[in-house]
């Protein structure tokens, strides 16, 4: 019987998360959004000037993939057609005004309480120090960045307690020390960024970028075993 290390024998080769194709929202702001990704640290490895004046950028998540196929997130502007089913739909369920139909708000509800509710995608950072420094920047520019101020919509969770030598690293961290919401785990953190620059989901607002670290030594951990209390 084939263990979970064995890979079906009907392929012949591996395979990998290959590409994720992101979206700003207007031409303007392409430059911003890829300002962004520099900051959460992919790295751009093209830019290319469309005839319509807006940017087709690819970046990589680790320097280590720029030649290769996989570990690629292209960013590009709305395609015209979304953003006028995304317009339709805001006007027919009152997206946006004092009388949004039953359902927003009810999605609102549930994205307020959980960042992993609906569509976004994760990074996985392999130092904690990355990931502290990365969002330490974040909450600056979130408050100080004349283009990113009030754009980005910071929130962490930190492993399930119960590991006394993790849990001693967060309450020493300058992003966990206070955190007290938690993960769906143990032995890891998560770390969301959620913006108005780029959009997606149902809503088509916002997108919501995470990125986790897993403690070294643990089988058992935040991205592979879900605990559900
Ligand atoms: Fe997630």
């Amino acid at each position: 019987m084939a263990t979970l290390l064995e890979k079906p024998a009907e392929f012949k080769g591996a395979r990998s998360m290959g590409h994720m194709a992101l979206h700003y929202k207007t031409k303007e702001d392409g430059p911003l959004a890829a300002r962004l990704l520099s900051m959460l640290g992919y790295v751009e490895t093209q830019d290319l000037l469309l005839p319509n004046g807006s940017h087709f950028y690819r970046f990589v998540v680790d320097p280590r993939h720029s030649p290769r196929g996989d570990g690629i997130v292209y960013v590009s502007v709305i395609p015209d057609a979304q953003r006028d089913l995304t317009k339709a739909i805001h006007e027919a369920l009152g997206v946006g005004t004092d009388h949004e139909h039953a359902t927003v708000v009810a999605m609102r509800e549930k994205l307020e309480e959980d960042p992993e509710y609906s569509f976004h995608y994760g990074t996985l950072m392999e130092s904690l120090e990355d990931l502290e420094n990365i969002f330490l920047a974040l909450e600056d520019a979130n408050k100080n960045d004349p283009q990113l101020k009030g754009r980005l919509k910071l929130v962490y969770n930190r492993g399930l307690p119960g590991n006394s030598d993790v849990d001693a690293r967060l309450d020493a961290s300058p992003i966990y020390g206070g955190v007290t919401r938690y993960a769906y785990g143990k032995n890891g953190v998560q770390a969301f960024v959620e913006t108005d620059i780029l959009a997606s989901g149902v809503l088509g607002e916002t997108m919501m970028l995470e990125f986790d670290y897993v403690f070294p030594g643990y089988d058992r951990h935040v991205l592979s075993i879900v605990e559900w209390e």
